[in-house]
């Protein structure tokens, strides 16, 4: 019952991303819809289950759990959650414990967070000039977020910031933001923005901001080593000598990278996606439900990795978005 999950392609399941809410308080314009119908509330997996079903996956070997949302810092009673899950990081059954956001929270909440062992975050920030924030997210501030991110340095919290590459967005804030990520001892990484949601096709390839192009620009004005470090994810690393940063690329569009995959999603229904970019899911709040007994539980997460997909289909290579999953990314998780 406690063998290890290894998926159909020989890759060990070891990285799990649970979306806890599909709710924010932001609205970026590239993940929801101003106006979001959101999951009624009891649709959502209670904590208790979430938990259950977190702590079945570590029992299978999951050694990683990034909490996502939506922005997870914004459903009730999270804290009480990450408390619950650093019982594996305190059993050594879980290595590291960590979560996506948006930042808005981290004020009231990172000093918590620390204390339930949580050594990162990440936090998604695209600009650091006000207008364009409040512009891009809709709904969200600028400074509160900054503070936020201060916060969470001041507790101890190593950050890192991801950004998403906005073609006539952000293109003249990359070296602003690496130089501001440098200052304060950030790590960064940028994303390619991805086919998700109900986003036009026209506005989506308008915003796409190759990351190649991203990488060619620092190499005009920097000494750019490829590192060969992977995490399992879709990140590529590089150095630029010169400040000796490491600049992270999150490139699903331009660069394949789901040979060396070693996770899998869930949402806060319960579902279990074994590919971001697949429509294929497994449903675990039925068995969760369904019985007390992990068993049956644990024979739907083996059921539901023996289908993980070799890869994704996302391609903008030929001026048409290809693969597109209608899913919203809070849906999925980030
Ligand atoms: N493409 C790329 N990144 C996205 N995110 C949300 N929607 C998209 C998209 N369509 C990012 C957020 C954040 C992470 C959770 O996912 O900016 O960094
Ligand atoms: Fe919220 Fe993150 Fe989506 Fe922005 S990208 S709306 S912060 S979940």
């Amino acid at each position: 019952m406690t063998a290890p999950l290894i998926d159909p392609f020989a890759r060990p399941i070891t990285y799990l991303r649970v979306s806890v809410t599909d709710r924010c308080d932001f609205r970026c314009t590239y993940c929801m819809a101003e106006h979001m119908t959101f999951l009624p509330k009891a649709d959502l997996l209670t904590l208790e289950e979430l938990d259950r079903l977190c702590s079945a996956f570590v029992g299978l070997g999951v050694e990683k759990l990034r909490i996502t949302g939506g922005e997870p810092l914004v459903r009730k009673g999270i804290m009480a959650f990450f408390r619950s899950m650093s019982r594996h990081l305190a059993s050594g059954a879980l290595k590291e414990l960590t979560l996506t956001t948006n930042g808005s929270q981290l004020r009231k909440y990172a000093a918590e967070l620390a204390d339930c062992g949580v050594r990162r975050v990440n936090v998604s920030l695209d600009t650091l000039d006000d207008a364009r924030f409040a512009a891009i997210t809709r709904w969200g501030r600028l400074p509160q977020v900054l503070d936020g991110i201060a916060a969470a340095q001041e507790v101890g919290l190593r950050v890192k910031i991801n950004a998403v590459a906005l073609k006539g967005f952000n293109e003249d804030e990359q070296f602003s933001l690496t130089e501001w990520c440098a200052q304060q001892g950030h790590d960064l990484t940028w994303i390619e923005v991805m086919p998700m949601g109900d986003m036009g096709e026209e506005a989506r390839l308008d915003q796409y901001w190759p990351l190649s192009d991203v990488r060619a620009r620092y190499a005009q004005r920097f000494t750019v080593t490829d590192l060969a470090e992977r995490t399992g994810g879709p990140a590529r690393y590089v150095r630029l000598e010169e400040t000796g940063q490491k600049i992270g690329f999150i490139t699903p569009l331009t660069h394949n990278f789901c040979e060396s995959c070693n996770r899998v999603r869930l949402t806060c229904t319960g579902e279990l996606y074994m590919c971001l970019g697949q429509e294929d899911m497994a449903d675990l709040r039925a068995p969760l439900r369904a019985s007390a007994d992990d068993a049956v539980l644990v024979a739907a997460i083996r059921d539901a990795i023996a289908r993980k997909p070799k890869g994704h289909d996302f391609d903008y290579s030929r001026q048409r978005v290809v693969g597109q999953v209608s899913r919203h990314m809070s849906h999925t998780g980030g």
